[in-house]
């Protein structure tokens, strides 16, 4: 089972045991991670999930689609080369630990 670290600005952190088929946001809104809004449910239309993942995490997830990177240019807090939406995040089985950061603003 996939666990993924939420980093917040202020360096706290919350792990969570997430399952295979799940998303990073998904796991995040239902265990209430502060910074994670995900106003839209996961339907690619907020950006409100935005999050920094650790540098070579891209070659973990799935690759960002056209929508994906069109979207991130919404974000509230200054998109990275690092940033994702966690929405867009799958979680699979063969998946370790992982790691997000949680930008400081989301709207
Ligand atoms: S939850 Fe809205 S874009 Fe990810």
């Amino acid at each position: 089972m996939p666990k993924v670290t939420f980093v917040q600005p202020d360096g706290v952190e919350t792990v969570l045991d997430l399952p295979a088929g799940s998303t990073v946001m998904r796991g995040a809104v239902a265990a209430g991670v502060r910074g994670v809004v995900a106003e839209c449910g996961g339907n690619l239309m907020c950006a409100t999930c935005h999050v920094y993942t650790v540098d070579g995490a891209g070659d973990v997830f799935a690759a960002m689609t056209d929508d994906e990177d069109e979207l991130l240019d919404c974000t509230a807090a200054p998109r990275r080369d690092t940033s994702r939406l966690s929405c867009q995040l799958g979680l699979t089985e063969g998946m370790d630990e992982l790691v997000v950061h949680v930008p400081g603003a989301q709207t």
